[in-house]
């Protein structure tokens, strides 16, 4: 598989490319990576995670030969502070990546899921390691994206879908992952000059904005509509008592008023 997604690599990408058949979580992987020195640009690729994970501590159903697991270490020279957007910016990406080699086109949900036809087509989960002084040691970007039908467990049947089954095509997952590792360099080479576009890419992208959800914070689920994004991917909500708040996705996260999205 590694020499497949090569083959669709220009034969300079600067990027370092390890593939797994088996890994228990390719983030977990790259974080151990990265205190060990892991340099900029080290991407692992796993074709099944055991220990798959996702934000807020949930798992990532990470089966053999159905989807994507990609994990990429980036050493950006910055704050952390100057990275609230990173999550946004590589979701738009990913959504670029997916419709070059699909035609498909992901929503996005607030702030990291990945949706089609309603359903969660997968994630991102990005990670940062801070220095005493906030600045970025490394970050981690990981990808899972469903891609091929499969029998998800009895709790995500009705939650979770394919690419295959989104856009009707049958994916090749070595130029898929090509094409995402080719569109996570591009971003990576202007991620902090090239953030309102990526922004305003995610605001086109993003099925939560107008609607009616649910803020659910340290289990209380309140009732607001999705108004608005700052340029850090916060959501400015409206409660139904009229009152304003930005929250962050490190403490809450949304469902909509009805269902998953
Ligand atoms: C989410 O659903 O909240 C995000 C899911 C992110 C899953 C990917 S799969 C590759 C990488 N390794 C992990 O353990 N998680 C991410």
């Amino acid at each position: 598989m590694k020499n497949e997604i090569l083959s669709h690599l220009p034969g300079d990408f600067p990027w370092q490319v390890h593939w797994y058949d088996t890994a228990p979580s390719t983030n977990d992987l790259l974080k151990k990576w990265g205190k060990e020195g892991a340099v900029h640009g080290t991407a692992v690729i796993a074709d099944r995670q055991t220990g798959g994970r996702g934000r807020l501590g949930r798992s990532f159903h990470s089966p053999a030969g159905c989807g994507i697991y990609l994990s990429v270490l980036l050493r950006p020279n910055c704050k952390a502070t100057e990275l609230m957007h990173l999550t946004c910016a590589a979701a738009a990406t990913v959504c670029d990546a997916v419709e070059a080699v699909s035609g498909f086109r992901p929503g996005i949900k607030w702030i990291n899921d990945l949706i089609a036809g309603g359903k969660k087509l997968g994630g991102i989960l990005t990670e940062l390691s801070l220095g005493v002084d906030g600045s970025v040691e490394y970050c981690v970007i990981g990808i899972g994206i469903n891609c091929v039908k499969n029998p998800f467990p009895e709790e995500l049947k009705d939650i979770a879908v394919s690419l295959e089954e989104a856009s009707g095509l049958q994916v090749d997952r070595s130029r898929l992952i090509a094409m995402l590792l080719q569109e996570l360099h591009t971003m990576s080479q202007a991620l902090l000059t090239d953030k309102a576009a990526r922004m305003a890419q995610y605001r086109r992208d993003c099925i939560t904005l107008g609607k009616e959800i649910q803020v659910i914070r340290n289990g209380v689920h309140l009732p607001a509509v999705a108004e608005d994004l700052d340029d850090d991917g916060g959501l400015l909500v409206r409660y139904s008592d009229g009152h304003r708040e930005t929250v962050s996705s490190g403490e809450v996260s949304v469902r909509g008023m009805y269902g998953y999205i």
